[in-house]
């Protein structure tokens, strides 16, 4: 199914490449500190689906008629993405650029260097280049109170990306993945591993990492993930060797790779050395897994295989558990997150109020909750929609992401992202 979905975003790429060639489309990242990435024309090999493969128009390619597509090209969407040094978001970036203008929408893209006050200026270039509607993956959901206001004031409807805004009543919807989920599929994953229902005496030792204190993500995959191996640590059948167990402790800022290695490293130096186990390191993400796995290559004198989660299908992260170095990562189609944003935003833009019917009517193949009860940011629920992740190991790479259509499969025995 979700093949389909990729094989319309592919020929959607393409329609889009026909539009901009015919001066139809602009795309101005020109304020950010970063620059905006070039989307990437898919590999023609890719791009040319077999005709079995792609969607039918009416099912899943965006719906959007001629005339619709003409009237979208007077607006304008404002797409704030964090950074480019995160890999995730460079994918998203392309894939909702790419989306909107093939609904004949023009686009700016602005990523922001991880740099909050960037990020502000970002997006108050975005509204004084009168962008019809803002999409803001933001990199301090407390820090854009401010700037949203203005947009507000301004009648720009604001769609908070994948992580939620806080503290501003200028978001109209969340599109992302159920966050807690994603904690509570890497929990699982180490009770399946271990077996700890029959662990009977035996006692495993556990390290956390967790997300950026900023990110309002953070918190729901630290609490999915230790909610559910609580049960296990109040027994003491799980073990945290460092004592570090609270969000606060185990966070990581900006999900930097090197401050999740130093930690790591750290830790390893005062728990481990006198031969203690490591059985597992529960990494919140991609990118925190990576220096976690770093600083067991360097610093673990055991020799066992250390249990290591993450989250994203990072490129270099699928390399590490093809290679056994990484056990799993939660995938979040971040292509499908694109379709909705996209639809949702066509759906404001024409003048109606979404809800749960956008689900129904849209005919996604992907499958997609509408939540008003889960997602405070102080001003009260915003209405959210929430994709589901899917755990992804070795076992499975192929089928949850190559054949998917996601990545291709090199000839170097690793997956590699498509976009
Ligand atoms: C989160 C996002 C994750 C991960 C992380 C680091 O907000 O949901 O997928 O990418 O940020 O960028």
């Amino acid at each position: 199914m979700k093949k389909k979905v990729v094989s319309a975003i592919l020929s959607a790429a393409m329609v889009a490449s026909l539009i901009t060639g015919c001066g139809g489309s602009a795309s101005n990242g020109g304020a950010a500190s970063e620059a905006a990435p070039a989307s990437e024309a898919a590999p023609a090999s890719e791009a040319a689906a077999p005709a079995s493969e792609a969607a039918p128009a009416s099912e899943e390619a965006p719906a959007a008629d001629a005339a619709d597509t003409a009237a979208n090209g007077d607006m304008t969407i404002g797409i704030a993405m964090p950074t480019k040094s995160l890999e995730r978001w460079n994918r998203d970036g392309s894939y909702l650029e790419e989306q909107f203008k093939a609904k004949g929408y023009n686009v700016e893209l602005t990523y922001s260097d991880n740099k909050i006050d960037q990020q502000v200026k970002d997006i108050e270039g975005l509204i004084a280049d009168n962008v019809n509607l803002l999409v803001v993956a933001a990199i301090d959901g407390e820090s854009l109170s401010q700037v949203l206001a203005e947009a507000k004031e301004s009648g720009i409807p604001v769609l908070s990306y994948d992580r939620l805004i806080m503290n501003t009543d200028a978001v109209s919807y969340y599109i992302s993945f159920d966050n807690y989920t994603v904690g509570t599929l890497q929990g699982q994953y180490v009770i399946d591993q271990l077996d700890l229902d029959n662990a009977g005496d035996k006692t495993y030792n556990i390290e956390f990492t967790a997300g950026d204190p900023a990110d309002n993500n953070a918190g729901f995959f630290f609490n999915g993930a230790y909610d559910t191996l609580k049960p296990y640590i109040d027994k003491g059948t799980l073990v945290i060797p460092s004592g570090q167990s609270s969000f606060e402790q185990v966070a990581t800022k900006q999900w930097d790779t090197a401050t999740a290695m130093t930690r790591m490293q750290n830790i390893l130096a005062s728990n481990y050395s006198d031969g203690t186990q490591l059985d597992v390191a529960l990494c919140s993400n991609d990118s925190t897994a990576l220096g976690v796995t770093q600083a067991i290559e360097s610093d673990y004198a055991g020799t066992n295989t250390v249990i290591i989660t993450g989250q994203d299908g990072d490129e270099a992260n699928l390399a590490n558990v093809v290679d056994g170095k990484q056990s799993m990562t939660v995938y979040k189609a971040v292509a499908n997150e694109a379709v909705a944003t996209i639809d949702l935003a066509d759906a404001i833009l024409k003048g109606e109020t979404p809800d749960a019917g956008l689900i129904d009517n849209a005919g996604w193949s992907f499958d997609c909750a509408y939540d008003t009860e889960s997602y405070d940011n102080g001003t009260g629920v915003i209405p959210s929609y929430l994709l589901v992740p899917t755990v992804v190991t070795k076992d499975n790479i192929q089928t949850e992401l190559v054949d998917t259509g996601y990545y291709t499969m090199g000839d170097d025995g690793y997956p590699h992202p498509v976009q």
